[in-house]
């Protein structure tokens, strides 16, 4: 069962605020990849479109004379860790379980190393489709934060996706009870 819809999440003003500010063309096309990724690694989708498509929400603008400073970004971006702290305090004002919540949570905040110190991150399924569906969107100098969608064309997409995970997940259901009755 899901607790809490992706449209659910796209409508609240937290949300539009943040995951617009990060680009919401961005946040929809790695949601995409997600659900791929995690059908074909029996993943579940649920989790993973969440987290993808929150995983970016803890950005910041670093902008030096009205200029994109990559430098500033790089010496001060905490970006995944402000995500996985908004992505998780939207998920559970939402009635996200608490368990889920954690682990979109955690997805958020592993999906990058850009604010560690060098070193392999060691992840879990789920932090590695996100991680990777995030990749696959990636431009050069940052472009996919900048690409547009309309809120018509995203919603669209977003019942999609919903529609998609539900039926996903129904299905895990009846294998589950098929398993049972044999
Ligand atoms: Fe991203």
């Amino acid at each position: 069962m899901r607790y809490v819809t992706l449209m659910q999440l796209f409508e609240h003003p937290i949300t539009q605020k943040y995951v617009k500010r990060a680009g919401l063309a961005h946040a929809i096309s790695t949601s995409y990849h997600a659900f791929r990724l995690a059908k074909q690694k029996q993943v579940n989708p649920d989790l993973a479109v969440k987290a993808a498509f929150l995983h970016d929400m803890g950005h910041y603008t670093w902008y030096r004379n009205g200029q994109w400073d990559f430098d500033l970004y790089k010496e001060n971006d905490i970006h995944a860790i402000k995500g996985a702290e908004r992505a998780h305090k939207l998920l559970i004002r939402l009635g996200e379980d608490r368990k889920n919540a954690k682990q979109i949570a955690l997805a958020v905040l592993l999906h990058t190393d850009s604010y560690l110190p060098a070193g392999d991150l060691d992840r879990n399924a789920l932090q590695e489709i996100v991680a990777q569906a995030d990749e696959l969107d990636e431009e050069p100098s940052g472009k996919h934060h900048y690409r547009k969608i309309s809120d018509t064309k995203a919603r669209k997409k977003i019942a999609q996706l919903d529609e998609w995970i539900d039926a996903e997940l129904a299905k895990a259901v009846n294998e589950e009870h098929e398993k049972s009755e044999v």
